[in-house]
Protein backbone atom coordinates (compact mmCIF):
# COMPACT_ATOMS: atom_id res chain seq x y z
CA UNK A 1 0.00 0.00 0.00
CA UNK A 2 1.08 3.31 -0.93
CA UNK A 3 2.23 5.69 1.89
CA UNK A 4 -0.02 8.71 2.18
CA UNK A 5 -2.99 5.45 1.50
CA UNK A 6 -1.69 3.87 4.70
CA UNK A 7 -2.02 7.35 7.16
CA UNK A 8 -5.57 8.07 5.22
CA UNK A 9 -6.27 4.13 5.92
CA UNK A 10 -5.50 3.93 9.48
CA UNK A 11 -7.71 4.42 12.64
CA UNK A 12 -8.19 3.15 15.73
CA UNK A 13 -9.52 -0.38 15.73
CA UNK A 14 -11.47 -1.89 18.39
CA UNK A 15 -13.65 -4.25 16.73
CA UNK A 16 -13.79 -8.49 16.07
CA UNK A 17 -10.68 -9.93 14.19
CA UNK A 18 -11.09 -12.29 12.11
CA UNK A 19 -9.94 -15.85 13.50
CA UNK A 20 -6.42 -16.02 11.53
CA UNK A 21 -3.25 -15.66 12.77
CA UNK A 22 -0.55 -12.96 12.29
CA UNK A 23 2.19 -14.81 10.74
CA UNK A 24 5.72 -13.93 12.54
CA UNK A 25 7.40 -12.73 8.91
CA UNK A 26 4.76 -10.16 8.81
CA UNK A 27 5.26 -9.40 12.72
CA UNK A 28 8.81 -8.71 12.34
CA UNK A 29 7.57 -6.37 9.44
CA UNK A 30 6.02 -4.39 11.45
CA UNK A 31 8.72 -4.53 14.41
CA UNK A 32 11.31 -3.28 11.77
CA UNK A 33 9.77 -0.13 10.50
CA UNK A 34 9.10 0.63 14.69
CA UNK A 35 12.89 -0.07 14.51
CA UNK A 36 13.46 2.37 11.86
CA UNK A 37 11.85 5.36 13.58
CA UNK A 38 13.68 8.76 14.73
CA UNK A 39 14.66 8.72 18.50
CA UNK A 40 16.43 11.48 20.07
CA UNK A 41 20.35 11.39 20.03
CA UNK A 42 19.96 8.16 18.17
CA UNK A 43 19.48 6.35 21.56
CA UNK A 44 17.11 3.85 20.10
CA UNK A 45 15.49 3.26 23.66
CA UNK A 46 12.02 1.63 22.76
CA UNK A 47 12.46 -2.04 23.42
CA UNK A 48 10.04 -4.65 21.77
CA UNK A 49 7.99 -7.87 23.05
CA UNK A 50 5.66 -9.53 20.42
CA UNK A 51 3.26 -11.78 21.81
CA UNK A 52 1.76 -14.45 19.69
CA UNK A 53 1.82 -17.14 22.01
CA UNK A 54 -2.39 -17.40 22.76
CA UNK A 55 -1.69 -18.28 26.09
CA UNK A 56 -0.19 -15.17 26.83
CA UNK A 57 -2.91 -13.34 25.21
CA UNK A 58 -5.55 -14.66 27.08
CA UNK A 59 -3.22 -13.45 30.06
CA UNK A 60 -2.82 -10.41 28.94
CA UNK A 61 -6.65 -10.10 28.33
CA UNK A 62 -7.75 -10.93 31.39
CA UNK A 63 -6.02 -7.91 33.24
CA UNK A 64 -9.22 -5.98 31.68
CA UNK A 65 -12.03 -8.06 30.47
CA UNK A 66 -14.15 -4.85 30.23
CA UNK A 67 -11.61 -4.16 27.15
CA UNK A 68 -12.81 -6.09 24.38
CA UNK A 69 -9.51 -5.44 21.56
CA UNK A 70 -7.41 -7.53 24.38
CA UNK A 71 -9.75 -10.63 23.96
CA UNK A 72 -9.60 -10.22 20.07
CA UNK A 73 -6.10 -9.32 18.92
CA UNK A 74 -4.54 -12.29 17.37
CA UNK A 75 -0.57 -10.82 18.11
CA UNK A 76 0.31 -7.83 20.37
CA UNK A 77 3.47 -5.92 20.48
CA UNK A 78 4.34 -4.06 23.67
CA UNK A 79 6.64 -0.91 23.37
CA UNK A 80 8.81 -0.60 26.50
CA UNK A 81 10.98 2.05 27.22
CA UNK A 82 13.20 2.98 30.21
CA UNK A 83 11.25 5.05 33.08
CA UNK A 84 13.83 7.62 33.04
CA UNK A 85 17.17 10.04 32.17
CA UNK A 86 19.86 7.37 33.11
CA UNK A 87 21.63 8.35 36.67
CA UNK A 88 24.11 10.34 35.89
CA UNK A 89 23.12 11.58 32.53
CA UNK A 90 22.70 15.30 31.39
CA UNK A 91 21.18 14.24 28.31
CA UNK A 92 17.47 15.40 28.06
CA UNK A 93 15.08 12.00 27.88
CA UNK A 94 13.11 11.20 25.01
CA UNK A 95 12.00 8.14 26.13
CA UNK A 96 8.60 8.53 25.20
CA UNK A 97 9.15 10.60 21.92
CA UNK A 98 10.91 7.48 21.00
CA UNK A 99 8.64 5.02 21.49
CA UNK A 100 5.16 7.41 20.31
CA UNK A 101 8.18 7.71 16.98
CA UNK A 102 8.00 3.66 16.96
CA UNK A 103 4.42 3.41 17.16
CA UNK A 104 3.09 5.47 14.50
CA UNK A 105 5.38 3.62 12.23
CA UNK A 106 4.19 0.59 13.26
CA UNK A 107 0.40 1.33 13.29
CA UNK A 108 1.47 2.54 9.27
CA UNK A 109 3.07 -0.52 9.00
CA UNK A 110 -0.01 -2.65 10.41
CA UNK A 111 -2.49 -0.78 8.08
CA UNK A 112 -0.15 -1.30 4.52
CA UNK A 113 0.10 -4.86 5.35
CA UNK A 114 -3.91 -5.19 5.67
CA UNK A 115 -4.37 -5.55 9.96
CA UNK A 116 -5.49 -3.08 12.15
CA UNK A 117 -4.87 -1.87 15.80
CA UNK A 118 -5.20 0.56 18.56
CA UNK A 119 -2.63 2.50 20.15
CA UNK A 120 -3.44 1.50 24.03
CA UNK A 121 -1.62 3.65 26.29
CA UNK A 122 -3.80 5.88 28.49
CA UNK A 123 -5.07 2.29 29.42
CA UNK A 124 -1.81 0.63 30.95
CA UNK A 125 -1.45 4.15 32.90
CA UNK A 126 -4.64 3.20 34.80
CA UNK A 127 -4.79 0.74 37.61
CA UNK A 128 -1.23 -0.29 37.57
CA UNK A 129 -1.53 -2.54 33.90
CA UNK A 130 1.82 -1.19 33.14
CA UNK A 131 3.26 -3.14 35.85
CA UNK A 132 0.46 -6.26 36.00
CA UNK A 133 1.54 -6.20 31.99
CA UNK A 134 5.30 -6.17 32.73
CA UNK A 135 5.26 -9.03 34.74
CA UNK A 136 3.97 -11.58 32.80
CA UNK A 137 7.10 -10.90 30.13
CA UNK A 138 9.51 -9.89 32.37
CA UNK A 139 10.40 -6.65 31.95
CA UNK A 140 13.06 -5.22 33.94
CA UNK A 141 11.88 -3.07 36.63
CA UNK A 142 13.93 0.11 35.50
CA UNK A 143 11.77 -0.30 32.11
CA UNK A 144 7.97 0.22 31.64
CA UNK A 145 5.68 -1.18 29.07
CA UNK A 146 4.51 2.26 27.32
CA UNK A 147 1.98 0.90 24.77
CA UNK A 148 0.68 -2.11 23.42
CA UNK A 149 -0.54 -2.55 19.55
CA UNK A 150 -2.87 -5.45 19.87
CA UNK A 151 -3.59 -6.69 15.82
CA UNK A 152 -5.12 -8.88 14.07
CA UNK A 153 -7.65 -9.08 10.46
CA UNK A 154 -10.52 -6.55 11.14
CA UNK A 155 -13.71 -8.28 10.40
CA UNK A 156 -15.48 -5.51 9.91
CA UNK A 157 -14.67 -2.00 7.71
CA UNK A 158 -14.19 1.08 9.76
CA UNK A 159 -13.93 4.62 8.42
CA UNK A 160 -10.83 7.06 9.89
CA UNK A 161 -12.48 8.97 12.77
CA UNK A 162 -12.90 12.89 11.65
CA UNK A 163 -10.44 15.77 12.10
CA UNK A 164 -10.32 18.92 12.54
CA UNK A 165 -10.22 21.32 9.00
CA UNK A 166 -6.47 21.67 8.18
CA UNK A 167 -6.92 25.61 8.46
CA UNK A 168 -7.90 25.00 11.86
CA UNK A 169 -4.33 23.56 13.13
CA UNK A 170 -1.76 24.81 10.53
CA UNK A 171 -0.55 28.01 8.70
CA UNK A 172 2.28 29.47 6.71
CA UNK A 173 4.59 31.66 8.90
CA UNK A 174 2.61 32.83 11.91
CA UNK A 175 0.72 30.33 14.55
CA UNK A 176 -3.06 31.35 13.74
CA UNK A 177 -5.77 32.01 16.33
C1 LIG B 1 -0.99 8.76 23.39
C2 LIG B 1 -2.22 7.98 23.00
C3 LIG B 1 -2.86 7.20 23.94
C4 LIG B 1 -3.98 6.42 23.58
N1 LIG B 1 -4.52 5.57 24.51
C5 LIG B 1 -5.59 4.82 24.16
C6 LIG B 1 -6.12 3.87 25.08
O1 LIG B 1 -5.62 3.67 26.17
N2 LIG B 1 -7.21 3.16 24.69
C7 LIG B 1 -7.80 3.32 23.46
O2 LIG B 1 -8.79 2.65 23.17
N3 LIG B 1 -7.29 4.21 22.55
C8 LIG B 1 -6.21 4.95 22.87
N4 LIG B 1 -5.66 5.82 21.95
C9 LIG B 1 -6.28 5.96 20.61
C10 LIG B 1 -7.03 7.28 20.47
O3 LIG B 1 -8.22 7.23 21.21
C11 LIG B 1 -7.28 7.54 18.97
O4 LIG B 1 -6.05 7.63 18.29
C12 LIG B 1 -8.07 8.81 18.74
O5 LIG B 1 -9.37 8.71 19.28
C13 LIG B 1 -8.18 9.17 17.26
O6 LIG B 1 -8.78 8.11 16.54
P1 LIG B 1 -8.02 7.36 15.36
O7 LIG B 1 -6.79 6.70 15.92
O8 LIG B 1 -9.01 6.37 14.85
O9 LIG B 1 -7.65 8.38 14.33
C14 LIG B 1 -4.52 6.54 22.27
C15 LIG B 1 -3.86 7.34 21.33
C16 LIG B 1 -2.71 8.02 21.67
C17 LIG B 1 -1.98 8.80 20.61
Amino acid sequence: MELFEAIRRRHSYRGPMQDQPVPREDLLRIVQAGIQAPSGYNAQTTTFVIIDDPKVLAEIAAIDPRNAILGQARALIACVAPRGAEPGSTRLFFGVEDCAAAVENMLLAITALGYASVWLDGWLRMEGRDAAVGRIFDVPQERIVRVLLPLGVPAQEEEQHPRKPLDERAWFNRHGD
